[in-house]
């Protein structure tokens, strides 16, 4: 039996503008994860050689048991033609590189704490562990670079046109400051900061956000443009405060990023709702986190002001709440 990990993430700063090669920050959040699990059920040499299969028959013998992310079955059984299939694209791409020419019978165990379609990179963690364990199946490794991109190449069967962070986080499982196709930085965080994640309960596919942005951005360049490059001011601020370790700023950006957000057409009634619900307990700020409409609010809290945010949002309607500290 072999078996990998992956975190999940949040983005602090600069989601959906970083669709448009602006920069952003994100972290990966150890608290929920995937763990994916492969057993090799029987070699090669147990299965009778058949003149008439495709070389294709071999998704035949590989069986997935993903219950948490509603996707159990034989993988051949997923017709990638009508239906795109992350997890069967991960498969066969690792397969390539591996150069492996015809796969044993694999068991293929996910599990996941991820709530899915929620603004915590399930997506990714899901592609990156199932990369590194299928890897580690066939004895072999596979360099960080070459995960997060076939992670990516997932990503777009997912989201349309993602702008590659949360393959990149997930896969370097560390702060990164991101730009679209360049090579990855870290940023150095001055003093730890708190966050209290709420997740609203409320799914909402990063596809549909991320596409409505788009026709908004076709619509009208130059408005949305503008909108992207404030943004983009913002996450500059954000990670000198973060190296400063000025609370305070970090908490204001965090408004001026969400009231970004709102003009994009990402927010939602109960995000607005958590986010005015985590000011009015004590939060120095609070964005919405990912791709919205549903999915996460943060909200930056101090030791004297955690509970009562944590708490605030729990009666504000958040389904979940974790607390995670960026050192
Ligand atoms: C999703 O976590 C972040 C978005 O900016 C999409 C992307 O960057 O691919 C909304």
């Amino acid at each position: 039996m072999s078996s990998a990990s992956a975190p999940g993430k949040i983005i602090l700063f600069g989601e959906h503008a970083v669709v448009y090669g602006r920069p952003a920050l994100a972290i990966p959040v150890t608290q929920v994860g995937v763990t994916v699990a492969i057993q090799i059920t029987s070699t090669n040499n147990e299965i009778p050689d058949i003149p008439s299969q495709s070389n294709q028959d071999w998704k035949e013998r590989i069986s997935i048991f993903a219950p948490a992310i509603h996707r159990s079955g034989v993988l051949a059984s997923y017709d990638s033609s009508r239906k795109a299939d992350p997890i069967g694209m991960v498969i066969e791409n690792v397969v390539k590189e591996l150069e492996i020419n015809s796969p044993p019978s694999l068991h293929i165990d996910i599990s996941s704490s991820i709530p899915v379609s929620s603004g915590f990179g399930s997506g990714a963690a899901v592609s990156v562990a199932l990369v590194r364990a299928l890897a580690a199946t066939f004895g072999r490794t596979i360099p960080d670079e070459k995960v997060s991109q076939i992670a990516f190449e997932a990503e777009k069967l997912h989201h349309g046109t993602p702008s590659g962070i949360d393959n990149t986080v997930v896969t370097y499982a560390r702060p990164v400051y991101f730009i679209k196709d360049k090579p990855i930085q870290t940023f150095a965080v001055g003093a730890p900061f708190t966050l209290v994640i709420a997740d609203s309960g409320i799914r909402a596919a990063t596809r549909e956000s991320v596409g409505d942005v788009r026709r908004l951005w076709l619509a009208n360049p130059q408005r949305f443009e503008d909108i992207f490059t404030e943004i983009a001011a913002i996450v500059e601020t954000a990670r000198r405060a973060i190296q400063q370790g000025d609370e305070e700023e970090l908490g204001e950006l965090m408004n001026q990023n969400h009231r970004f957000l709102q003009e994009l057409t990402v927010s939602s009634p109960l995000l607005d709702h958590l986010k005015q619900a985590a000011l009015n307990a004590g939060a120095s700020g609070a964005k919405l986190s990912g791709g919205g409409r549903g999915g996460n609010l943060i909200a930056l809290v101090s030791s004297e002001t955690i509970d009562c945010v944590a708490t605030a949002l729990g009666r504000a309607g958040a389904r979940q709440i974790i607390i995670t500290t960026v050192i």
